[in-house]
């Protein structure tokens, strides 16, 4: 059954208002360039750092030709609407987690959300780096996408009004969740009902009860101030989270060849960048939600873990088919090294 789906309606009238006719470049209309990439977290991520970082080069890199304006915060467009957005050319670029390719016709994206599936970031690199993290890129051009790139938060805790150690203590939990059928499959598999949200509404949703709890990277958590509406938060480390920085095939092809070599480049150092501090930046959070104290914070024991990962395995059995065998197997292969 499909978690229900209390994202926002997006209006494509609206959007189609928006976006520029065809043919006629940002370019053109500005004397320069001027690309706007959205995204939904707040700019001390990991996420809103190395984008930031991006503007910042392609700024310096063009002395100022080329504009990139960053949106954060789903300050122009939340998950149920950005990738509609993108596609009409409302905007340019996106960075949308990896797990929300699946609702415009990439559920194989969806293998990056299974539980318990990498031990920790390097094995994130190796598939993200290899023949099937780049194939899954280039695929997205079937949706008139270009996959620029890859880069990380970090892996998800789960947090509610109570510790969420072992499947018991999940039963009846209302959990938020991303529009991916692999992570509803997972609540479901712990005794929880998941629930379908856009990010930037699950804090309030959180604090008027429409949902009992969550998951995300700890950074994700500090940022939308979810601490000051969960009193526990318990470190599963149980799946990993990540975005794909794509364009549009459209507005990609007007740029000019030493334009697009210009913001390559710039993307490249900006992902490798951001990669590399993705992982201090959660520290960080975690560091700061133990300081201001509220949220509970806890370690999960090697038994506790293991129940949770016995718990979620039937997921692997029950979203195979939709992930794709052979995607399933390659990155299994590619895990193990
Ligand atoms: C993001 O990190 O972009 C949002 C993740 C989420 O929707 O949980």
């Amino acid at each position: 059954m499909p978690a229900p789906d209390l994202t926002r309606r997006h209006s494509l009238h609206a959007l189609a208002a928006l976006a520029w006719p065809a043919g006629v470049a940002r370019a053109q209309a500005a004397g320069g360039i001027t690309i706007r990439l959205s995204h939904v977290v707040a700019r001390q991520t990991p996420k809103g750092l190395a984008l930031e970082r991006f503007a910042q080069l392609v700024h310096t890199r063009s002395a100022g030709r080329i504009r990139v304006e960053v949106y954060p915060n789903s300050a122009l467009y939340g998950d149920a609407d950005e990738m509609q957005a993108l596609q009409l050319g409302a905007v340019d670029m996106l960075a949308p987690s990896l797990s929300k390719f699946s609702r415009i016709g990439f559920p194989e994206f969806e293998l990056f959300d299974l539980p318990f599936l990498f031990a920790d970031q390097e094995q994130v690199r190796r598939v993200q780096s290899g023949t099937l993290g780049q194939q899954l890129l280039a695929a997205l051009s079937r949706q008139r996408l270009v996959g620029l790139g890859y880069l990380d938060n970090g892996f998800k805790h789960m947090s509610a009004n109570r510790p969420l150690r072992v499947p018991a203590e999940f039963r009846g939990q209302r959990m938020r969740v991303q529009a991916s059928r692999v992570i509803a499959q997972q609540m479901r598999a712990l005794g929880a009902q998941p629930v379908v949200l856009d990010f930037g509404e699950t804090r309030r949703a959180l604090a008027t009860g429409v949902v009992d709890g969550t998951e995300n990277p700890v950074s994700n958590f500090w940022t939308q101030g979810m601490h000051e509406v969960q009193t526990h938060l318990t470190l599963t480390h149980h799946a990993y989270l990540g975005y794909a920085v794509v364009a549009q095939e459209r507005f990609w092809a007007q740029l000019g060849v030493a334009e697009r070599q210009l913001l390559v480049q710039a993307l490249h150092q900006s992902l490798v960048w951001g990669n590399a501090i993705a992982r201090q930046e959660n520290a960080q959070a975690l560091a700061a939600l133990r300081e201001v104290g509220g949220t509970q914070v806890h370690d999960l024991a090697p038994a506790q873990r293991q129940q949770l990962q016995a718990a979620t395995a039937p997921v692997y059995q029950a979203l195979g088919q939709r992930i794709g065998p052979h995607w399933l197997a390659q990155v299994q292969a590619a895990v193990q090294g």
